[in-house]
């Protein structure tokens, strides 16, 4: 079994691991230009951004040739999950792949200019995580077939509505603010999995190819930088999973530079 994951706080990858499958970053695939792959079984891990998929993996979807007797695909998001699987399954239908499961898990919402992430960590409890991702598990261990619930009406206005004022286009990081206690340390270089920061004078300058996935934020070890309409300084990294492999995940720089 081969999982293609994307992870920006480790959410994703937290559950990608769980799996028991062989593990590729969908950065790096999309990097080093590795787009074909053939298995028993072929999933995708990824986190929901604003109702739909993140653009990197709509990309590798579109762009990648994968071949497998089954399909599945779990979107990890943090409180109103939209209709991220309905746009994931039309990409892939026109690459020629139909998923056989997909699944979707609520998680903690990292998303900063939004929530308090102290407050969403808090609210990990209630989420019942590991028991949804035992259920998860255990439907692609004996090769389940089933989708998510079509979303309702109201869901599908909002996610509308969410696409047409917020469709993301690489200039995100415009709302990012980097202050003088930046030591230079390189650690958002490292965890940006779109190689889309430079150092300048030892303080990281953003290119404008933002795939918005905040790593760079919540990697910050003393927290440097900042986004409009953040609610305090707290940051999140998925508990079982270390800063060494986001950026194992998600360093590209040196593969595209
Ligand atoms: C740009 C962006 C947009 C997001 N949009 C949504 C959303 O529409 N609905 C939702 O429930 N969570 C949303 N989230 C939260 C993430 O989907 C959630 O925290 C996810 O588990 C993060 O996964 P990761 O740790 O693998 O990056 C968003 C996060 C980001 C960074």
């Amino acid at each position: 079994m081969k999982i293609f994951y994307f992870t920006g706080t480790g959410n994703s990858l937290s559950i990608a691991k769980q799996m028991g499958g062989k593990l590729f970053s969908i950065p790096l695939m999309l990097a080093k230009g590795e787009l074909s792959h053939e298995d028993d079984a072929i999933g995708l891990v990824f986190p929901c951004y604003y109702f739909n998929i993140p653009a990197i993996v709509n990309e590798f979807v579109s762009r990648a040739s994968l071949s497998a007797n089954y399909f599945f695909a779990v979107m990890t998001y943090g409180n109103t999950s939209g209709l991220g699987l309905e746009k994931l399954k039309k990409t892939a239908k026109l690459a020629g792949i139909g998923f056989h499961y997909t699944n979707e898990i609520l998680m903690t919402d990292n998303f900063l200019p939004a929530f308090d992430i102290k407050k969403q960590i808090a609210l990990e409890g209630k989420k019942e995580i590991e028991k949804n991702t035992a259920t998860i598990l255990n439907d692609i261990k004996y090769r389940k077939v089933n989708s998510v619930k079509k979303k309702g009406i109201l869901t599908r206005i909002v996610a509308t509505v969410v696409s047409k004022t917020l469709s993301l286009n690489g200039q995100e990081d415009k709302n990012f603010r980097v202050d003088k206690s930046c030591i230079s340390c390189g650690t958002c270089l490292k965890v940006c999995p779109r190689s889309n920061i430079i150092s300048v004078d030892g303080k990281p300058t953003y290119r404008h190819k933002c795939e918005y996935c905040l790593s760079c934020i919540h990697a910050c070890p003393i927290t440097a930088i900042h986004i409009k309409g953040e609610k305090n300084s707290a940051r999140f990294r998925n508990k079982n999973v270390s800063l060494e492999e986001i950026i194992n995940s998600n360093s590209v720089i040196e593969l595209k530079n």
